[in-house]
């Protein structure tokens, strides 16, 4: 099956380098051209592809992330209601964004940003540590991200708690929010708030005044979603009157983080450069397959998302 590169920010051809050897023998990958109509191309993968860059492929079935997000494909005007968008679900992601998440839920409850304040000060003096039982730790999002992040800080002995739009079963341990009001009530016990929400309508702008205000004061955020929920004065505020703590981030509006833009130089927000857990490419290689199984079948493919839910 023919498969096209689509991306405005990436040499996808140069990012699967490796991978395109296993999967010759099932697809044949082929460049964009910008002109023309390319009636035999079935699929295409994607990573933020340019406005226009589905319009001359009338045959395209299925288009494949290269990560967990589409959020970027489903925002290209060109992309047709009937063509399936397909997301990278990928174990080894889960267990790379847990250690990230982890790290810094760590880095809040032992104080480190304190600790390394001291140092450079020369200061000798111990901080009152706080068990971990003392630090509730609540999830926007439980996918299969978030499943794995809360089962790992659950072992970790925090009270987890985690928020999605529709009710889900939890595992012991675990205490599921959803809705408006659910997010409202586990708010009102979070210290540390992990963002691993999809981008859609309805959680564009989510991490913002009402939110931090919510929460217990002296909360921290972790930030891994995508920037656009963060209203970013909103989150400036929030630590200038001490509400929050702390922030870490990982994804900004635009990327890369503009060079003036206050967050880099904070004193209590960390800065890493969408950096938190990438997608193996075994995953993309093995997401292509299935969906070129998937096409040539007649089946829709696996992990195709929702497009009325986006995700
Ligand atoms: C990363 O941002 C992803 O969508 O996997």
């Amino acid at each position: 099956m023919r498969c096209v590169f689509l991306s405005k920010s990436l040499d996808l051809r140069d990012y699967l380098g490796t991978e395109i050897p296993h999967l010759a023998d099932r697809i044949e990958l082929v460049d964009h051209r910008d002109d023309g109509t390319d009636a035999d191309i079935q699929m295409a993968i994607a990573w933020k592809p340019p406005d226009d860059a589905f319009a001359r492929y009338p045959n395209l079935q299925a288009v494949c992330s290269i990560g967990a997000g589409v959020d970027n494909i489903l925002a290209c005007p060109s992309l047709r209601p009937d063509i399936d968008v397909v997301r990278v679900v990928d174990p080894a992601q889960a267990q790379m964004m847990s250690g990230f998440v982890i790290w810094h839920v760590i880095w809040h409850q032992r104080r480190f940003a304190t600790y390394l304040a001291q140092q450079r000060d020369q200061i000798w003096r111990r901080l009152r540590q706080r068990a971990v039982q003392e630090v509730p730790v609540a999830l926007l999002g439980y996918g299969e991200i978030g499943q794995r992040v809360a089962a790992d800080l659950a072992m970790l002995g925090f009270p987890v708690m985690a928020w999605s739009r529709t009710e889900k079963p939890m595992p012991a341990g675990i205490i599921g929010y959803h809705g408006h009001d659910g997010l409202a009530d586990m708010l009102a016990r979070t210290e540390v708030l992990v963002n691993l929400l999809p981008l859609t309508p309805q959680t564009r702008g989510l991490l913002n005044r009402e939110t931090f205000g919510r929460m217990r004061r002296g909360g921290y955020l972790i930030q891994v979603g995508r920037g656009e929920h963060l209203v970013d004065a909103d989150l400036l505020a929030a630590l200038e009157s001490e509400q929050l703590a702390g922030a870490a981030l990982d994804v900004f509006v635009p990327e890369p983080l503009q060079p003036n833009h206050p967050f880099w130089r904070h004193p209590k927000i960390i800065v890493t450069p969408h950096d938190a857990c990438d997608v193996s490419l075994t995953a993309v290689s093995a997401t292509l397959r299935a969906t070129a199984d998937a096409v040539e079948a007649g089946r829709r493919p696996p992990h195709a998302v929702d497009r009325a839910q986006g995700y």
